[in-house]
């Protein structure tokens, strides 16, 4: 059964020229979990709906063509009430839907040139891109579409963590195929982001 995260609010208490403002990689977390709640609202900043049809989402995408796809590495006690594992975002139901067991964050940290942030986070936030589904429509220019889609997602995810008082970082020095296997992913999923999420030290 997916997990259904709770409702993303469109309120904040943090006006968007301070979060701009007070944005920074942060990379020191303390071990507290996160709530269900913090997790939804950075899941939907990253890839939510935002219209009421469903087509739309919260940041743009060449042709509406949606090539990223998320991935949650929740460590033990990382987001209240969720267990340790993998779980796959849910973009149309914004859910959560378990893709492996287990605290992997320390094989994903080996991964990344053993980036502490990964193992000291919570949680991490690893975006991955199918990109058939932009390059089907652009031929090779897609590729540059790619790129430039996840640096939306992830100035998302800086944003809305800075709003809500937590800490994360953009990794982008990784071995791919590492990442795909502690993700258990085929060859299809390129990871391009590993963003660490939590409270900051
Ligand atoms: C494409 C990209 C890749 C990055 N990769 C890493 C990384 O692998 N490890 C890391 O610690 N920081 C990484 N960063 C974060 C930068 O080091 C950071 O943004 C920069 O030092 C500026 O600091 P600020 O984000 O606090 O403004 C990356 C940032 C970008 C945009």
């Amino acid at each position: 059964m997916p997990i259904q995260l709770p409702s993303p609010s469109q309120k904040g208490d943090t006006p968007l020229e301070e979060a701009i403002a007070r944005r920074r990689s942060i990379r020191d977390f303390t071990p507290q979990p996160i709530s269900q709640l913090q997790l939804s609202q950075i899941l939907w900043a990253a890839q939510g709906i935002t219209d009421t049809l469903g087509r739309y989402r919260a940041v743009p995408s060449a042709g509406s063509t949606y090539p990223l796809e998320i991935f949650v590495v929740c460590g033990r006690d990382g987001v209240e009430e969720i267990d340790a594992g993998i779980y796959h975002y849910n973009i149309a139901s914004h859910s959560l839907s378990r893709h492996c067991d287990g605290d992997v964050r320390l094989a994903l940290a080996r991964a990344a040139r053993d980036e502490e942030g990964i193992y000291g986070a919570p949680v991490d936030i690893v975006i991955c891109a199918l990109y058939e589904r932009t390059l089907g429509r652009y031929g090779s220019r897609g590729e540059r579409y790619v790129h430039i889609e996840v640096g939306h997602t992830g100035q998302n995810i800086y944003l809305q963590a800075t709003a809500l008082g937590l800490a994360t970082f953009a990794i982008g020095a990784f071995d791919d195929e590492l990442v795909r296997e502690v993700l258990r992913l085929d060859k299809r999923y390129k990871p391009l982001y590993i963003m660490p999420v939590g409270k900051p030290a």
